[in-house]
């Protein structure tokens, strides 16, 4: 599969959401993160303005849920227009059932998992999902510095998939620049989230693609695209 590249509104003027949108029109999807003050820190935005943000652009809605209670939530952000949903597996009481809620309602469900949650005891779940998101920052705000320290757990997790032959997207966030995205995408990455490193850009539809053609070109080399 070819490298997708999804921009975090995070980094956007909010003010301008529908503009910023088209600001990155070749992006695959654009990435929504929903902070409740209580799951992280911070406090972004809700339901409606996804249902607002979804009418106004025509690029998939790509919802990072870093909230308590997702088992209550989530499903309504499907309702709201998101074509994909992730759920902080901390955070979920019944992540299996969470998942199939999502999927039954025509949305591709995603796993995230924070810095110090390993991947392992997730194993059983993986037939459940369409995306794992490995945190590469500890959530909360963008224009943090990228976790090294997270390869392993992207290469782990991508022999995971492979091991079970599964179809998943292996997404990373937080701290995603052109001088990572390539360390990401050897690992194992094929979704990329990035905030800071395209809103941040003097043009954030050329970072788009100059993110887009070094992580295409990381993946052609890496061993673990190889065995596909
Ligand atoms: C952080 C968010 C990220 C954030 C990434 O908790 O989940 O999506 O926007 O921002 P950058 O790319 O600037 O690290
Ligand atoms: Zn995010």
């Amino acid at each position: 599969m070819a490298a997708q590249i999804n921009p975090s509104i995070l980094s956007a003027d909010f003010a301008r959401l529908a503009d910023e949108a088209k600001a990155v029109e070749g992006a695959d999807w654009l990435h929504v993160d929903v902070m409740d003050n209580h799951f992280v820190p911070n406090l972004t935005l809700g339901v409606p303005v996804v249902e607002s943000l979804a009418r106004a652009t025509g690029t998939p809605l790509d919802c990072h849920l870093m909230i308590e209670d997702p088992d209550r939530w989530a499903p309504q952000y499907v309702e709201a227009g998101a074509s994909s949903v992730t759920f902080h597996v901390e955070a979920a009481a019944a992540p299996v059932r969470l998942a199939r809620e999502i999927r039954a309602k025509g949305a591709r469900a995603s796993m995230a998992l924070k810095p110090a949650t390993p991947v392992e005891p997730y194993e059983d779940l993986l037939p459940e999902l369409d995306m794992v998101l490995i945190m590469t920052v500890e959530p909360g705000f963008g224009g943090q510095s990228f976790l090294d320290i997270m390869l392993p757990k992207i290469r782990r997790t991508r022999e995971l998939i492979g091991k079970h032959g599964l179809p998943i997207w292996l997404q990373v966030d937080g701290g995603v620049s052109a001088a990572t995205i390539e360390r990401c995408a050897d690992a194992g990455a094929d979704v990329f989230v990035a905030g800071s490193a395209v809103y941040g850009a003097d043009d954030p539809a050329e970072a788009v693609r100059a993110l887009r053609a070094r992580a295409e070109s990381a993946t052609a080399e890496a061993t673990w695209a190889c065995d596909h």
